[in-house]
């Protein structure tokens, strides 16, 4: 029952055309009290592995939260956090880091030209599209679509989303959920390492 459930709430998902519930963000706040250890108290995690939450959209988070649950974004570190949440806990939880201001940090000086170039532009002769196209110029992302909020993220953490992207695309074990439509693994396949490096320390330094 609760399988089927899930299921018919993850296709609603990729139809576009979620109803989605309703979240509490001062219910979340409690319920993510767990959470704190690794994201921090109000989202902005201190190690730079750890995903900052705060202020991202609360649809990439249901979705992200979910997809860990049923394990189809495996995260090993988070074993058992998920198990217990309801989709009205998630939903609270997402209302409550999305109503947080993200800390941000600072692009490497070297590298931040490159970075720059290619969140703004993307590389034309290697169709990589431009990551503001869906990202936002200022690293906001478009919350009702889902497409997740970059700006301030640590830049570790943002080069391994981009290395297991590109490790699945090339059928090793990475990160598959982005969709039938493999729109971040096509685009992390064509990035080199220093373009990840340059890119993600960019990410890091934007204020969205
Ligand atoms: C022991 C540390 C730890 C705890 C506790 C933990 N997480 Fe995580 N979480 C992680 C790590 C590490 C990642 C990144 C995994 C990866 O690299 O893909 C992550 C990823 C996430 C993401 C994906 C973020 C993104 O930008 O895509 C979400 C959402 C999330 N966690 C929510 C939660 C919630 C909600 C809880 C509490 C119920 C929780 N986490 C508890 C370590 C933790
Ligand atoms: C056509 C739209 C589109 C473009 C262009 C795009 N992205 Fe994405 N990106 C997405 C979507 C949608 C997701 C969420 C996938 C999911 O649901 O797991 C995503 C996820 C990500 C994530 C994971 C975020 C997290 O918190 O774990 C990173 C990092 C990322 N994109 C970086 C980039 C970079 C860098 C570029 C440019 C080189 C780029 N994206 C271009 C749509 C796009």
């Amino acid at each position: 029952m609760k399988k089927t459930t899930l299921v018919m709430f993850a296709s609603l998902m990729f139809a576009g055309t979620a109803v989605a519930l309703e979240g509490n963000p001062l219910a979340g706040k409690m319920k993510a009290a767990a959470c704190a250890a690794c994201h921090g108290a109000d989202g902005n995690s201190a190690a730079p592995s750890f995903p900052k939450l705060a202020g991202q959209g609360e649809r990439y988070l249901v979705k992200q939260i979910t997809d860990i649950k049923t394990g189809a974004r495996p995260v090993p570190m988070m074993a058992g956090q998920t198990d217990n949440l309801s989709e009205q806990d998630i939903a609270d939880i997402a209302a409550y880091y999305a109503s947080k201001a993200i800390s941000t940090g600072q692009a490497d000086p070297a590298i931040v030209d490159k970075g720059a170039a290619i969140y703004r532009g993307g590389i034309a002769d290697r169709n990589i599209p431009a990551c503001a196209a869906c990202h936002s110029p200022t690293g906001s992302g478009m919350a009702a679509a889902g497409f997740p909020a970059l700006g301030g993220q640590h830049a570790d953490y943002t080069a391994a989303q981009l290395k297991a992207f590109r490790a699945a695309a090339d059928g090793r074990e990475g990160r598959t959920n982005d969709g039938d439509a493999m729109v971040m693994r096509t685009i992390a396949f064509k990035l080199s390492d220093s373009e990840i490096e340059a890119v993600s320390s960019f990410i890091q330094g934007l204020h969205p």
